[in-house]
């Protein structure tokens, strides 16, 4: 974000240019290609974040030092690679997954990657499994990525369940262009903002798709 145009939106990266970074700054193994590349097929969605998110998302843990970690929305793993992999080995992440099928390839996946023992994968809606998440908290960053109308309610569970400095990280934060219309999860998401702003330290990262990032305070 360095001149006029740049700041009005335009974007100098490249599929060429995105591929030699990858390839230099955080290259797939193999479990990361199959977690990656099982997104997209057998009616599984292709909506897992992308590598340069992933590795961010790792990143941004180990610059807090994370152990215990939430992951709201685990689709098929690829992120929860990225986190787990940020994590020492007493450390710990648990990922919330409302879809059976998703749940069990997540599993599969993370098998793959040796992760077993430093990821549950929980199954069931997020609205009724996070409380049962708090016996293991406070926790050191929750990241969301599930269904963007529950946001509000996401965010407002991680502020009373992140300790202080702990991280609160939200895809899809311009809710795919839609952020400013009227729709049930458009509102939900600019509460969203509105709640981490009054509570954390906030920025909202322009990736693609916008990463809201708070430290709680
Ligand atoms: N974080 C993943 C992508 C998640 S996609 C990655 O980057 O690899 C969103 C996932 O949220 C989907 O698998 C969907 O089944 C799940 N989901 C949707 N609503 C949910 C809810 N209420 N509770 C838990 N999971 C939910
Ligand atoms: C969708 C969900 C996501 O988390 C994402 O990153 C992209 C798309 C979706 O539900 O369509
Ligand atoms: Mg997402």
């Amino acid at each position: 974000m360095a001149d006029s145009e740049s700041r009005a939106g335009k974007r100098y990266e490249s599929a060429e240019i995105l591929d030699f970074l990858g390839q230099v700054h955080h290259r797939h193994d193999q479990a990361l290609t199959r977690a990656f590349e099982a997104a997209g097929q057998d009616g599984v969605p292709a909506i897992q974040v992308g590598p340069a998110e992933g590795r961010l998302l790792g990143l941004l843990l180990q610059m807090v030092g994370a152990r215990r970690v939430v992951e709201v929305g685990t689709l098929v793993g690829y992120s929860a690679i990225w986190l787990a992999r940020a994590l020492p080995p007493d450390g710990h992440l648990w990922s919330v997954e409302a879809d059976e099928k998703h749940a069990a390839l997540a599993r599969e996946h993370l098998r793959c990657a040796g992760l077993t023992d430093r990821v549950t994968v929980v199954e069931g809606a997020a609205q009724g499994v996070l409380p049962s998440l708090e016996t293991h908290g406070p926790f050191c960053a929750v990241f969301l990525d599930a269904d963007k109308a529950g946001y509000g309610a996401y965010g407002r569970w991680a502020a009373k369940n992140l300790r202080p400095g702990g991280l609160l990280l939200g895809d899809n934060a311009y809710l795919f262009g839609d952020l400013l219309d009227y729709t049930p999860a458009a509102i939900a998401m600019r509460r969203f903002h509105e709640q981490m702003a009054e509570a954390f330290d906030s920025v909202c990262i322009p990736t693609p798709d916008g990463l809201a990032l708070g430290i709680k305070r």
